[in-house]
């Protein structure tokens, strides 16, 4: 299978039909995902929830996220893998942004980064795509910010914040980043970006009119204990369907 590339993603941008990417943290899913056709695997610093069971993306450390890129990239032969890179693994310096982009993509096998932000990150974008590492922007709820944002919520509401997240994908496509996340931001101010940058959007929580849409692995299978957010379509209840297949295989083990 041809692999896919970053002038594939970024030509998705002239395409009339949005396209589809997921998050994936270990061999089978990636596997799945690529056979489907998923052209972009992200592996998510949401794996800090759904594989290492903490509560929010601050506390993943690179060498967890480490694990979790070289099983999916072990088991994908045509997707383009893109690894989030972990809160405080760029955010202090250009130098730690490169080295640590730089493993990832060297040990770890991916073929680009994600990093959360947009004016604030520009010198870190421009540094990572002119040592030719790829750059995913991530822009709106940045959950890397939990604390500061007081939790997740909608971004961009107030037109001041709304500029604010313009601003910050136009800095993300001045950077030289082959697309951008839209996370959780009106669906009118995803239009707005999506229309004014050339370089693919990538909604999440943000409505219908991004170039791509991305949704969580675990959300859309219904595989956590807890709901999955308002924005994601649970296509199955996995979480209860395995748990009644291990049921029933306890109870076949211990029938007399
Ligand atoms: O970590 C993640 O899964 C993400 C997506 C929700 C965009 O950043």
């Amino acid at each position: 299978m041809k692999k896919i590339t970053i002038q594939n993603i970024k030509d998705f941008k002239n395409t009339p039909t949005p396209f589809a990417t997921l998050t994936a943290y270990d061999f089978t899913s990636a596997q799945i995902l690529d056979e489907a056709g998923i052209p972009l695997i992200l592996v998510g610093d949401s794996a800090s929830m759904t594989i290492y069971g903490y509560n929010t993306t601050i506390p993943v450390s690179v060498e967890e996220m480490m694990l979790v890129v070289k099983a999916v990239t072990r088991g994908v032969s045509s997707s383009l893998v893109v690894a989030d890179m972990p809160f405080l693994s760029y955010q202090s310096s250009v130098e730690e942004a490169v080295k640590n982009a730089g493993l990832f993509i060297k040990e770890g096998g991916a073929s680009a980064v994600k990093i959360e932000g947009g004016v604030n990150v520009l010198k870190h974008i421009k540094s990572l795509v002119g040592f030719g590492i790829p750059v995913l922007g991530h822009v709106g709820l940045t959950p890397q910010s939990y604390n500061q944002l007081s939790g997740y919520s909608i971004q961009g509401k107030t037109p001041n914040e709304a500029q604010k997240i313009i601003d910050d994908a136009k800095a993300v496509e001045d950077g030289g980043a082959f697309g951008v996340v839209l996370e959780c931001i009106p669906d009118s101010l995803a239009e707005e970006i999506t229309n004014q940058v050339s370089i693919p959007t990538i909604g999440i929580g943000s409505g219908k009119c991004c170039d791509g849409q991305i949704q969580v692995f675990h959300d859309i299978l219904g595989l956590s204990k807890k709901p999955p957010p308002k924005h994601a379509k649970q296509y199955e209840n996995l979480y209860s369907n395995v748990l009644n297949i291990v049921k029933q295989y306890k109870f076949d083990v211990e029938k007399p």
